[in-house]
C-alpha cells in the first residue's frame, strides 16, 4: 500500500483540484502498489488535528474544471509556526505525529510562498515532502509560473477590457485595482493584455506627477478615456523610502478601502477630470481554471506524482524554461520572485507607451 497525504494551504486558486487530479490520476495509472490518498482537510491544520479523510482515485474524478479546493484551505502563517496554537497543540510536533500515525510515505503540500516554507521545515524535520507552487500571484521562487496565475490573469484582463466602454461612453479616468500585495505579475500581466495606459506595481514606485503627466499626454493624443491598473500593493516614491514599521503605521491610518480609492481621489483632485474605481477582488481567484492553467496544473501534478513512484521528495515542482524541473525546497524557501523593472516584458510596455509612474 502508498499513502500519499494531500493538503491545500494558503489563498486558493482555480487549479488546485485539477493539480491533485493530475497527481491522482498519474498514480493509479502507474503505481504497482494500491494508492491510499489522504485528504487533509483546511491545509495544515487537517494535519495537525487528524482532520482528514481516507480517498480514493474515484474521489478525485470530474475535478479538471472545478475551482477552489475540494480540501478546503487555511492560513497558517510561517512566523507563527513555532507557536503554539489557542488550545496549546504545539503544530510542527503534531504534524509529524500525525504524519507518522497515517504511516505517510509522502505529503503533498499545494501551497503558496508561506506553505512551501513550512514544508521546507516538515522536510528537514524528516518528513517526505514535496511542494506544489500554487498562487495566482506568480510569486514563487525557483519557478517561471504558479499555477492559478493564468486563470487570474484572464480574469483581470477581463475586468480591464470590460472597463473600457463605460470608460469611453463616460470619458473617465478608471482605476482598476488588481490582486498583488508584495509582486506586480498579475497586474503588469493584465495591464498589458488589456491595453491599459498606466500599470503600478509595488517593484516600480510611482510619483503622482508622472501618473497625471500620462492622463494628460493620453487626453493630448485624442483619447477620452483612461485606464490607469493599479496593483493592491503599489507604492509612491515617498512610500517606498519608509521603514516597514513608517509604513505599516501609515497604512493602518488609511482611511481610504484600499490604494486605488487613495489614487483615484489624487487624480480627481489634481486633474480635476472624473475618476472611478473597479476593484475584480476575489473574482480573481474564483471560478474555473483556464485552459492553459489546466495543462499547467496537470504537468505539475504528474511531475509530483512521478517523484512519489521514485521515492524522491524534498522538492518542489517547477517549470524552468518551458522544462518541467524539481527543486530543492530548501532552494525556494522564504525567496520571492518580483517582477524585474528591467525584464523584457516592462521594457516592451514601456516601447508601448505605457507609463508605470516612475518617470
Ligand atoms: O496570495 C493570493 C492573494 O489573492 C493575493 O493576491 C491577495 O493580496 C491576497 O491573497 C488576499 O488574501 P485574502 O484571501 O486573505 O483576502
Amino acid at each position: 500500500m502508498l499513502r500519499v497525504g494531500m493538503l491545500t494551504s494558503g489563498g486558493d486558486c482555480q487549479s488546485l483540484n485539477a493539480t491533485m487530479r493530475g497527481i491522482v490520476k498519474t498514480l493509479d495509472a502507474n503505481c504497482k502498489k494500491d494508492v491510499e490518498f489522504y485528504g487533509f482537510q483546511d491545509g495544515y491544520r487537517g494535519l495537525m488535528y487528524g482532520n482528514y479523510r481516507v480517498m480514493k482515485a474515484p474521489d478525485f474524478s470530474g475535478l479538471l474544471t472545478r475551482g477552489g479546493t475540494i480540501l478546503g484551505t487555511s492560513r497558517t502563517p510561517f512566523k507563527q509556526i513555532d507557536e503554539p496554537m489557542p488550545d496549546g497543540l504545539e503544530k510542527v510536533p503534531a504534524m509529524k505525529k500525525m504524519y507518522k500515525k497515517l504511516k505517510l510515505d509522502c505529503l503533498c503540500v499545494l501551497g503558496g510562498n508561506g506553505s512551501l516554507k513550512t514544508a521546507n521545515r516538515l522536510s528537514e524535520e524528516g518528513l517526505n515532502v514535496i511542494g506544489l507552487p500554487k498562487t495566482i500571484d506568480n510569486d514563487t521562487w525557483g519557478t517561471d509560473m504558479t499555477f492559478g496565475f493564468p486563470s487570474a490573469i484572464d480574469i483581470a484582463t477581463k475586468a480591464v477590457d470590460d472597463i473600457h466602454t463605460t470608460a469611453s461612453s463616460h470619458g473617465r479616468v478608471f482605476v482598476i485595482e488588481i490582486m498583488g500585495h508584495k509582486v506586480g505579475w498579475i497586474p503588469l500581466y493584465a495591464g498589458v493584455a488589456g491595453g491599459a495606459d498606466v500599470i503600478l506595481i509595488p517593484e516600480i514606485p510611482y510619483d503622482l506627477d508622472n501618473v497625471l503627466k500620462a492622463i494628460d499626454q493620453r487626453v493630448k493624443n485624442g483619447a477620452r478615456f483612461a485606464i490607469v491598473v493599479v496593483a493592491e500593493g503599489a507604492k509612491s516614491k515617498e512610500e517606498a523610502a519608509l521603514t516597514k514599521k513608517q509604513y505599516k503605521k501609515l497604512l493602518a491610518a488609511r482611511t481610504e478601502p484600499s490604494i486605488a480609492y487613495v489614487l483615484a481621489d489624487q487624480i480627481a483632485e489634481r486633474s480635476g477630470r472624473e475618476v472611478r474605481v473597479a476593484i475584480p477582488g476575489h473574482t480573481q481567484r474564483g471560478g474555473s481554471p483556464s485552459a492553459y492553467d489546466r495543462v499547467f496544473a496537470t504537468q505539475c501534478g504528474v511531475e509530483a506524482a512521478r517523484g512519489i513512484l521514485e521515492g524522491a521528495s524534498g522538492f518542489m515542482v517547477a517549470q524552468v524554461g518551458g522544462k518541467m524541473c524539481r527543486v530543492p525546497l530548501a532552494d525556494i524557501a522564504g525567496k520571492l520572485k518580483m517582477v524585474d523593472p528591467e525584464s523584457d516584458l516592462v521594457r516592451e510596455a514601456r516601447a508601448l507607451g505605457i507609463s508605470f509612474g516612475d518617470e
